[in-house]
């Protein structure tokens, strides 16, 4: 047999990739995370989920200048920015929105469904006149995908969404852009697959690595919880099949959501992890242990561009399989964050 049939891919080198969804706080905080972002991914939406949340163009445009500011010298980062929708969102700030190179869509967080989420909107026939001017704009519909009937079951609350609220929503509006955000279930995978091209959805890294086991692996993993909660060993190889497929419907988004220790490492700890030092690294582990790292390069750098109509970077980056390793912590603010394979390894290491 040929050497080359042999010998497993070592290196690879692609486009420099976007993270299609993070939350980067804001003050101290913000100041922490930003460069493990902007290290890596040239550009990054940013979530809008921050105390009070960001309402309006103007509020996205201060905020955009503080991650601005939060960047370090030399590096070529470029926020894009999102609003929280509220019940009392009007078409008017959609029309200041949609005109807005620097504003890529609004978030629809189900009220009280995850951190910072108490502002959101509980009935979507309130917002109603909003969702008519984000079809006409073309301004995407980014979904926090999870049921708020508390009568749901926490593992069951995607899949309740995408049936009873997602699907009647797409069908009142069947040219809204819309983005599954961080989908963990077949039910939602297969939803956007078979969805028209107006909808995509975006996947994490812990959701394409990890099931639920890892929230109870030798006792109770506070640093494996995050919203929505790692699901069943078949729905992540549903995910990676959705990941690793050829139709350009999913693109990297990180949801990585820094919380200080000791808010996780409590008696009701916050939801979120946070990876974004390691972030594509993980990716990359991710579709080689799938056998499918021919595939990472659409996933991690032209799907999104393409949903999003924006320009895939010129600039490359080149990965290879060397572990590095992932340090017990990060300074967050005043505090400390645990990061995702704190004290470990990644299989794939970011050639400098
Ligand atoms: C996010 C956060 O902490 O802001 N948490 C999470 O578990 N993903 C919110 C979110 O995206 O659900
Ligand atoms: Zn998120």
């Amino acid at each position: 047999m040929p050497e080359q049939v042999l010998r497993v891919t070592e290196r690879i080198e692609i486009p420099r990739p976007d993270d299609w969804h993070v939350h980067f706080r804001d003050g101290d905080v913000l100041r922490s995370v930003v460069p493990h972002t902007s290290r890596v991914f040239a550009r990054a939406v940013v979530m809008p989920n921050l105390r009070p949340p960001v309402t309006t163009v103007a509020a996205a445009m201060a905020y955009r200048a503080r991650i601005v500011q939060a960047v370090p010298p030399g590096v070529a980062f470029e926020p894009l920015m999102t609003l929280y929708l509220t019940p009392t969102t009007t078409p008017e700030e959609i029309a200041v929105a949609a005109a807005h190179p620097a504003i890529v869509g609004v978030k629809l967080y189900p009220a009280g469904a995850t951190t910072n989420a108490q502002a959101g909107v509980a009935d979507l026939d309130s917002v109603t006149g909003v969702l008519e001017a984000m079809q006409e704009l073309r301004l995407p519909l980014l979904v926090h995908g999870e049921s708020i009937d508390p009568a749901c079951d926490p593992f069951d609350r995607e899949a309740e969404f995408v049936q009873k609220t997602l699907g009647p929503l797409i069908e009142r509006f069947p040219r809204l852009r819309v983005v599954l955000e961080h989908v963990t279930t077949a039910e939602g995978a297969a939803f956007v697959r078979d969805a028209p091209d107006t909808v995509a959805g975006t996947l994490t890294p812990q959701h394409l690595l990890y099931d639920r086991r890892a929230l109870f692996e030798g006792g109770l993993r506070p640093h494996m919880y995050c919203l929505p909660v790692l699901k069943r060993a078949h729905h992540r190889d549903a995910l990676l099949e959705a990941a690793t497929a050829s139709d350009g419907k999913f693109f990297a988004g990180t949801d990585s959501a820094p919380h200080e220790i000791g808010a996780k490492e409590s008696s009701c700890g916050c939801a979120g992890i946070y990876n974004s030092p390691t972030a594509l690294q993980l990716y990359a582990e991710a579709f080689d242990l799938a056998g499918a790292l021919p595939a990472l390069e659409a996933f991690v750098s032209r799907n999104g561009p393409a949903f999003y109509g924006r320009a895939v970077n010129v600039e490359r980056v080149a990965l290879e399989r060397r572990p590095c390793s992932v340090p017990e912590s990060y300074p967050l603010g005043g505090g400390v964050v645990a990061p995702l394979r704190a004290g470990a390894s990644v299989m794939w290491s970011i050639v400098p």
